[in-house]
């Protein structure tokens, strides 16, 4: 918008006082007019006016080309995330699901023929909720299950798939707030990052416990997810992150919201995110 601004005329819109002075009726010469400005004076000033307005459009264009890259870059980016914390999450989910299966075919672990069942039955109805991702990330659309069921119960389903999988990891949840006083574009971020923060903590974390909370404090929608595992250091993994943190991170700030992730060797990791009620 400055660049648009800052090449205004002083009657706010581009060149027009430079053709206004262009049509004027006196002769092409070298002579004063009745303001005692001569008409080449005149002439020039209208020759600047016409280049700042030519330069001016020219940098619009250049801006419309690039605010289309733009766009196309942050559309880019939201297909990648969807793609990487709604799929992601679902085949891991399932590979540990069918992993549970095998090893009970082996006999390496106990898994009894009604836990391989269970199991099975899981992944089936992953394998439904992933082609309806398919279908909602193909027609951008936020994830299906929020609008049949809402923000709240999906968390909790997604708690409860992990419970049965990981049956030495224990999730707890803490809901205090409304469904209805979450806004709509708060709803995807928040669920987005309780999916991405719970894949982590299943695929690093070794954690014994893991809440996830989501409140309402002081105008704001308050959304913990803490695990008690074997954390991180942070140091360690500047140069290698991966997509998940990066983009809880670019998901919260595109609605307002502010996120801060606290970890250490041996100190778990806390992730807590908050985004501003009106
Ligand atoms: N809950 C956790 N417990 C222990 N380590 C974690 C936890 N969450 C993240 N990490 C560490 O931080 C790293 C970066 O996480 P991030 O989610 O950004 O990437 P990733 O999981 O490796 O890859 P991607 O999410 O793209 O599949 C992980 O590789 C892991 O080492
Ligand atoms: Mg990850």
């Amino acid at each position: 918008m400055a660049l648009v601004n800052d090449h205004l005329g002083s009657d706010g819109f581009l060149g027009v006082s430079a053709l206004k002075l262009a049509s004027s009726p006196f002769p092409l010469a070298e002579k004063e007019t009745q303001t005692g400005v001569s008409i080449n004076d005149n002439l020039r000033l209208t020759d600047q006016h016409i280049q700042d307005g030519l330069s001016c459009l020219k940098q619009l264009k250049q801006g419309a080309h690039h605010q289309h890259v733009s766009s196309e870059e942050l559309e880019r980016k939201r297909i990648s995330r969807e793609l990487h914390d709604g799929l992601g999450q679902l085949l891991t989910s399932m590979g540990l699901h069918i992993q549970r299966c095998l090893d009970g075919c082996d006999g390496q672990k106990s898994a009894t023929q009604s836990q391989q069942r269970e199991s099975l039955e899981a992944v089936s109805s992953m394998v439904k909720q992933a082609m309806s991702e398919v279908r909602s990330i193909c027609s951008a659309i936020r994830p299906a299950i929020l609008d049949d069921l809402g923000v709240i119960p999906a968390i909790s389903w997604q708690c409860r798939q992990i419970t049965k999988v990981c049956s030495d990891t224990q999730v707890v949840t803490d809901f205090d707030v409304d469904e209805e006083s979450i806004p709509e574009d708060y709803k995807s971020v928040i669920y987005r990052i309780v999916q991405e923060s719970l894949n982590n903590a299943i695929k690093y974390s070794k954690a014994k416990t893991i809440t996830v909370s989501l409140l309402q404090a002081h105008d704001a929608i308050h959304l913990m997810v803490i695990d008690n595992g074997v954390g991180f250091d942070p140091s360690e993994i500047q140069g290698n992150l991966g997509m998940g943190l990066v983009g809880m991170r670019e998901r919260a700030e595109s609605v307002d919201g502010r996120i801060r992730i606290d970890t250490g060797i041996d100190q778990g990791v806390q992730i807590r995110a908050s985004f501003p009620l009106q």
